[in-house]
């Protein structure tokens, strides 16, 4: 697939882009309205970002919808965003695959409501031939789970704990590490999310609240991490 960024190369544009969608309550809240409110236009916004992330060539791009800190919210929150992860999921699914996006949901689910976990995965059996881009929702997940279960599943099948052992195991094995992490809503913490896939991302972090987010910010992070030198522990001279 051919980029769709303004002057920027096709071999310049992150293969896998990761987002902390960060700053619905704030939004919600500079506008004197409920969490509900932010968090009904961040879903404008994921959407805006889904097919901008398309449309520019990435591969992959996975974004942190529900963390598992975010159990500890009120009851009243945590229910709202069930719901609208459900009303999303089928409001979405048919434009995605007309896309061609695959789905994929990572993270811990036993404790979703169980209608939340059927959508979850038809559609990812749905989609799963799709050709386009790969789209991971992080729901119920946290970095140092998904590194303690790969650990757990290679101990059980008695392999030795090498880093390949683990990275065949977690949930993004076979996926290319991750290129770009972005954070908006201003925090410069890593929250529990993609701790392992995160050790050579360049880290974009953003003071625009998730809502307020589109497609040319994310082309203007994307422009910003074409200007990085990727060392990878080498010298300059040698990159
Ligand atoms: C991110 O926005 C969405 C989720 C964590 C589900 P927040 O809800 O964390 O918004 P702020 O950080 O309170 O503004
Ligand atoms: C991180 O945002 C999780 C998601 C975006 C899903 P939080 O708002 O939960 O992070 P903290 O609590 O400020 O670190
Ligand atoms: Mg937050």
């Amino acid at each position: 697939m051919t980029a769709a960024v303004p002057n920027l190369p096709a071999d310049r544009v992150p293969r896998h882009v990761a987002i902390i969608m960060d700053g619905n309550g704030r939004w919600a809240k500079q506008r004197m309205r409920p969490r509900a409110f932010g968090h009904h236009a961040g879903v404008r916004s994921a959407r805006r970002v889904v097919r901008a992330a398309s449309a520019a060539g990435v591969e992959v791009l996975t974004m942190f919808a529900f963390s598992q800190e975010n159990w500890h919210r009120p009851e009243e929150e945590v229910s709202l965003l069930m719901q609208l992860f459900v009303q999303t999921l089928k409001r979405e699914i048919k434009s995605l695959m007309k896309n061609q996006v695959r789905w994929r949901f990572i993270g811990e689910h036993s404790a979703f409501p169980v209608e939340l976990q059927r959508l979850m995965r038809e559609t990812e059996a749905m989609s799963k031939d799709n050709k386009g881009l790969t789209l991971l929702i992080a729901v119920g997940y946290g970095g140092q789970w998904d590194i303690a279960q790969a650990a757990a599943r290679a101990a059980a099948e008695g392999e030795a704990i090498t880093p390949q052992a683990i990275e065949q195991r977690l949930v993004t094995a076979g996926l290319p590490a991750v290129d770009l992490m972005v954070r908006t809503g201003g925090e410069v913490r890593i929250s529990n999310f993609l701790l392992w896939q995160l050790s050579y991302a360049e880290l974009y972090f953003c003071d625009t609240l998730w809502p307020d987010f589109g497609a040319d910010e994310l082309l203007r992070a994307f422009a910003w991490f074409a200007g990085r030198q990727r060392r990878f522990g080498r010298v300059p001279e040698a990159v």
